[in-house]
């Protein structure tokens, strides 16, 4: 399967790249479902792939990370091989945790009442853009790193 994409890009690499792709485009889809009224099944589209990221970052982007862009760092940062796949692990974290706490505001009874927020659609709104962004900083550092400069 490697080089789905770009010739030469790992397999790992391209399934990853298109597991990401769909999840943007679900929670995309989980926005429309909300506006026709499925509130549950949104909860289940957006709680899903806010979780199922998780393991893909932990398991493959970390690593991959700290294998080959901290040995270059911090000399080498002005390189976009060396930035772009810093500013989407920065990124990434913030849009993960911030959907972790709309899971736990708009799906749970966990957190008390200061904390909770009452706006859904500009919370919400807010982490579907913030997403989509590190994913095109995702879809970048694919291309950097294995199409032919
Ligand atoms: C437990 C999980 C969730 C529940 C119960 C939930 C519930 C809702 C509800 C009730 C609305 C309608 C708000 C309104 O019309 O004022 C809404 C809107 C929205 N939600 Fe969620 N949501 C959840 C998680 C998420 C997550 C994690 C995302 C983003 C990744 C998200 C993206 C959106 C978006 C973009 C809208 C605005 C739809 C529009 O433009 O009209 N939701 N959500």
């Amino acid at each position: 399967m490697g080089g789905l994409l770009v010739s030469g890009a790992p397999a790992t690499a391209d399934a990853v790249l298109l597991f990401e792709l769909a999840v943007g485009l679900l929670l995309i889809l989980g926005m429309l479902v909300v506006r026709g009224g499925h509130i549950r099944l949104h909860m289940y589209i957006q709680g899903s792939m806010i979780l199922v990221n998780i393991p893909v970052v932990l398991v493959w982007m970390v690593p991959e990370y700290l294998r080959y862009v901290v040995p270059g760092l911090p000399g080498a940062l002005a390189q976009s091989v060396y930035w772009v796949p810093t500013l989407m692990l920065a990124a990434g974290a913030v849009a993960e945790a911030l959907g972790i706490y709309i899971l736990l505001v708009a799906g749970t009874t966990l957190l008390p009442e200061r904390w909770r927020f009452r706006n859904y659609k500009a919370w919400m709104r807010t982490e579907l853009i913030l997403w989509w962004a590190v994913l095109l900083t995702g879809v970048a550092t694919y291309y950097l790193w294995y199409a032919p400069s």
